[in-house]
């Protein structure tokens, strides 16, 4: 299938398996829409993938929202960038024939997943979130009752200190989601721990292949 001209650059892989939830990939500071490709494979093997670029640039480095610097955000963009992605996950949505995705984002990407399950509470269908950390020091009051999040955490990580991650799991069990938080034994990079996890979530939810 040849990826639609939608409102982001993105990359579409269909599923092959009926079953299982499509993932909304959502790359890291620098990255693009091929990063996490293999990760949605490894985690859940035929779901349809959807995989857009950040839009905004730092530096030539594509991201999904504005920061002042590392770990500062430039919360009205982070809310106009959230609307936006909302956006392109309806259009993706009806040009592909998918159903509502789990988010699966990591760093920055992670961050915007975060905004879009607190400002756009029915968009996803759920997320993993490695190495997120609060995007909106006062979010709006979203209903996420029984949604299911994964957020995984590094125990030595240098940018997100652990009660930051801490403040954003009581900002999504506040607002009702039904929240896992693990921190593993790793900085702030991806490690196999990480793997190992986000796919035993998903098939716990019946949302993957076992
Ligand atoms: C962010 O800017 O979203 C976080 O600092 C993570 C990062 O992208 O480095």
């Amino acid at each position: 299938m040849t990826d639609a001209v939608l409102s982001f650059v993105h990359r579409f892989e269909p599923a092959t398996r009926q079953d299982v939830a499509p993932l909304l990939l959502l790359h890291g500071t620098g990255g693009d829409e091929n990063d996490l490709i293999p990760l949605g494979d490894m985690i859940a093997p035929g779901a349809a993938l959807l995989s857009p670029r950040g839009k905004v640039l730092e530096g030539g480095m594509p991201r999904f929202f504005r920061r002042l610097r590392e770990g500062v955000f430039d919360e009205d963009d982070v809310r106009a960038r959230a609307a936006e992605l909302a956006a392109f996950i309806a259009e993706a949505r009806a040009a592909y024939g998918l159903a509502a995705p789990i988010a699966v984002g990591f760093s920055n990407g992670a961050n915007i997943a975060a905004a879009l399950l607190l400002t756009q509470p029915k968009v996803l269908a759920g997320a993993i979130l490695i190495r997120a950390m609060v995007p909106l020091a006062v979010p709006p009051a979203a209903d996420l009752a029984g949604k299911r999040v994964l957020l995984l955490s590094g125990a030595t990580d240098p940018i997100v200190p652990e009660n930051n991650a801490v403040r954003l799991a009581g900002q999504l069990r506040a607002a009702g989601a039904d929240l896992d938080h693990r921190t593993l034994p790793a900085g702030h990079g991806l490690s196999q721990g990480d793997l190992t996890l986000a796919r035993a979530w998903l098939q716990a939810s019946g949302r993957a292949a076992a």
